[in-house]
């Protein structure tokens, strides 16, 4: 494996690559990395003669009262996770790599936004976008694998591809969970012990939902209160938002029908987290 900090030259070694007819699997991801990046790495490694990954806490996706210099870091970690994943490209560039001066253009993402993260994290998808379009643009991937933990960005992303003609295969992968169903996520190291305690709460609160669907409830509402009632009863965490919407148009909806995402996110002391559940009926 080969580590890249340099845009210029990840350029240039991919494309000796891609013109020798290799295809790329590329996972961009901010490090940290645990079993939900390495579930999209041994994807990208079955799909894909090379494997980039991307490291790069990304300062623009994160609001001014949010988590960046928090961000949980282990490079060293992460370099020999990689490794064992036979990931042939880790690009690993620095702030200023990627955001070397004030810049012209910026991307505004106006669609899929306004509910959900992007509602409460307001400019967070414009920071996705861009940087998303500046890794694909130097990383130049036939294929790029995002985890349904965020379910909006792989809907924001699918708009992003779409929208700007990007000629690269967008591969959504499945939630990889810990054993008592909360979600992995990089975050997770900052909850508290009683509160790692508790947070199992959320997808049981979202497996609950998913029964009473399936036993034929379909009034969204009653759904948001089973949710928020289990997870105000069984944690301390403050609820940011339980919602319901048409997947992944992340349009609202009065009946449950067809394909919909159940999403939620909460607040813990220090760390917020997300969960969602995504069916069709
Ligand atoms: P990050 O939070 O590091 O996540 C990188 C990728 O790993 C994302 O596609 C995310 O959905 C996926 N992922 C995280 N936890 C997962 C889990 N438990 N199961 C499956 N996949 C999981 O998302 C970002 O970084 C950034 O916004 C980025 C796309 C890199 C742009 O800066």
């Amino acid at each position: 494996m080969k580590v890249v900090t340099t845009i210029k030259e990840m350029q240039a070694l991919v494309a000796r690559e891609k013109a020798s007819g290799k295809t790329v699997g590329f996972v961009p991801t901010m490090g940290f990395l645990h079993e939900g990046h390495l579930r999209l790495l041994r994807q990208a490694r079955e799909e894909n003669d090379l494997v980039v990954l991307s490291i790069f806490v990304n300062p623009i996706q994160f609001g001014p009262n949010e988590d960046f210099s928090t961000y949980p870091r282990d490079f060293e970690r992460d370099q020999s996770l990689a490794e064992g994943e036979n990931v042939d490209y880790l690009f690993y560039p620095s702030v200023e790599e990627i955001y070397p001066s004030s810049t012209s253009v910026k991307l505004t993402v106006h669609q899929r936004t306004g509910v959900l993260c992007g509602k409460s994290r307001p400019g967070h998808f414009d920071g996705v976008a861009t940087v998303l379009v500046k890794l694909f643009n130097i990383t130049m991937p036939t294929r790029a694998y995002f985890g349904k933990k965020d379910a909006q960005q792989v809907a924001v992303v699918e708009g992003l591809i779409a929208d700007f003609n990007i000629p690269i295969q967008l591969v959504p992968v499945d939630i990889v969970r810990e054993k008592d169903g909360l979600a992995k996520s990089s975050r997770n190291v900052n909850l508290l012990p009683n509160e790692r305690k508790q947070a199992p709460v959320l997808f049981k609160s979202l497996q609950t939902a998913k029964e009473q669907i399936e036993r034929g409830e379909r009034d969204p509402k009653v759904i948001r209160k089973t949710i928020c009632r289990m997870i105000e009863a069984e944690t301390d965490a403050v609820i940011d938002y339980v919602e319901i919407y048409i997947y992944p148009e992340l349009t609202p909806l009065d009946q449950l029908a067809g394909t919909i995402i159940i999403a939620l996110a909460v607040k813990f002391a220090n760390v917020r987290l997300i969960d969602n559940i995504i069916l069709t009926i």
